[in-house]
């Protein structure tokens, strides 16, 4: 019936990848290359999804069951299915008050949202709008006032739990943005605009919300524009940080801690020496460190380092259900979603985001319901079959835990399926002088 159709944007995003597509649509160039993109080559952010191709699921349809229990249980709070939202800043560059919108429908679909230091909307505003369950994502910064400063804000406007983002030290090449020239605020020629003809939905939209965008957690100083506030924000996280720091922050927030970006096994453990309650295995979603393993390939020897002392989270290249099956069976207790998030917000806002969940909720039903589990407790590495080289590396590292610094880590060579187009010189100390955007 006609009443029942659905919106066209929804019968166009059928999947993670379809919903990707209405969002380039909808976009501008630079906006959507600055959330799409990641560092380099973008050999990390390919291997992220590709990984997956790796590892084949092995069903057991007989003995299985007629509706499936996906939820899960996280530091103590029962969540619908084993996903939830990772800090992802400037969600307000792409839908008004996209961190608000985003925090809903994540929450409303029993899930988790974690909202980045760099949020347009600062973390006591979304405390304000009453959406739980939250966390709050921080740096370890030079001034390690502003380190406890975040945290006690955190823990102030009743955020559960504090991720420390360790792979952000400093920025990633982001050639894309290079490229772009993408600043913040992002700024378009009259002749960028004139060729924006399917944007123009976006750029109405955010018409308002543009002009007044900021970063809500930081203050500035006196006259500072936007662009100085970004550029001076880079500048604040401390490269030279070390385990005390964890250690420090543990003693002074009460809550479940989180490091996000740990990829080697041996920074498990010693997170876990260090009180920290659980992990993103990640590599920013590969828009840091080119050339550093997938998280898929790096989660099986994590999990083998913390050995159930701590929740490890996959979070990185997931775009379909039976991605979320894969990184449990390997040692994962839950995946996040990045950029497909941002892919809903973009084309839908608190409704897009919802669908992204939802899509992702349906193909793991699917994905449980023919490889014949019943709930997430029964996901476990006898459903994968033909053991990819993640499986080998878990099994290795049972056989001989790795120490030191990873020399035995080995990368597969993927086949370059062409990276960005090369920075335009000239452009590059342009835009430094701009001022790049801290990320995110
Ligand atoms: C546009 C964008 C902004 C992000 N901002 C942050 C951030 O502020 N802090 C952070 O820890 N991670 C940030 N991330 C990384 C995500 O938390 C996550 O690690 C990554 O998106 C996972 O990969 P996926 O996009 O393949 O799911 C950002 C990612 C994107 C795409």
């Amino acid at each position: 019936m006609a009443s029942e159709r659905q919106p066209r944007w929804k019968r166009r995003a059928y999947n993670i990848a379809a919903l990707r597509e209405e969002a380039r649509r909808v976009l501008p160039r630079p906006v959507f290359d600055f959330v799409d993109g990641g560092a380099g080559d973008e050999h990390t952010l390919r291997r992220n999804v590709s990984a997956f191709d790796d590892v084949d699921l092995y069903p057991r349809p007989i003995g299985g069951s007629a509706s499936r229990n996906l939820s899960t249980t996280l530091f103590g709070r029962r969540i619908s299915m084993p996903l939830i939202v990772p800090p992802t800043g400037l969600a307000g560059l792409l839908w008004p008050d996209g961190e608000a919108a985003s925090a809903r429908a994540a929450t409303k679909a029993g899930s988790i949202y974690s909202l980045s230091h760099g949020s347009v909307c600062s973390l006591e505003k979304l405390a304000e709008t009453g959406v739980e369950p939250r966390w709050f994502q921080t740096y370890i910064f030079k001034d390690r006032g502003l380190t406890r400063e975040m945290a006690a804000r955190a823990e102030a406007a009743g955020y559960e739990a504090l991720i420390v983002t360790v792979d952000t030290q400093l920025l990633g090449n982001r050639e894309r943005d290079i490229r772009n020239g993408f600043i913040i605020p992002p700024r378009m020629s009259a002749r960028e605009i004139a060729n924006m003809s399917t944007k123009l939905g976006w750029l109405w939209r955010m018409r308002r919300t543009i002009p007044s965008i900021t970063f809500g957690n930081y203050r500035r100083t006196d006259g500072e524009d936007l662009t100085t506030l970004a550029q001076r924000m880079l500048t604040l996280p401390d490269p030279g940080m070390q385990w005390r720091d964890i250690a420090d922050l543990r003693a002074v927030w009460k809550g479940p801690l989180l490091l996000k970006g740990v990829l080697h096994p041996a920074d498990a453990a010693e997170a876990v020496a260090n009180g920290v309650d659980g992990m993103f295995v990640s590599n920013h979603g590969g828009r840091q460190l080119d050339g550093a393993a997938s998280a898929l390939d790096a989660l099986p020897r994590v999990a083998d380092a913390v050995a159930g002392r701590a929740a490890v989270l996959l979070d990185g290249g997931i775009r379909r259900g039976t991605h979320i099956v894969k990184a449990l069976a390997l040692g994962a207790d839950c995946c996040t979603i990045g950029r497909a998030q941002f892919w809903g917000l973009t084309v839908a806002g608190e409704a897009g985001v919802t669908h992204a969940l939802d899509i992702l909720r349906r193909e793991l039903d699917l994905t449980m319901g023919l490889c014949g589990l019943a709930d997430i407790p029964s996901i476990g590495p006898d459903v994968l079959a033909r053991p990819g080289k993640a499986v080998r590396e878990l099994a290795a590292a049972a056989a001989a835990p790795p120490a030191g610094n990873g020399a035995d880590d080995t990368i597969e060579p993927v086949p370059e399926t062409g990276g960005p187009a090369g920075p335009e010189p000239t452009r590059y100390g342009d835009w430094e002088r701009k001022g790049r955007a801290i990320d995110f």
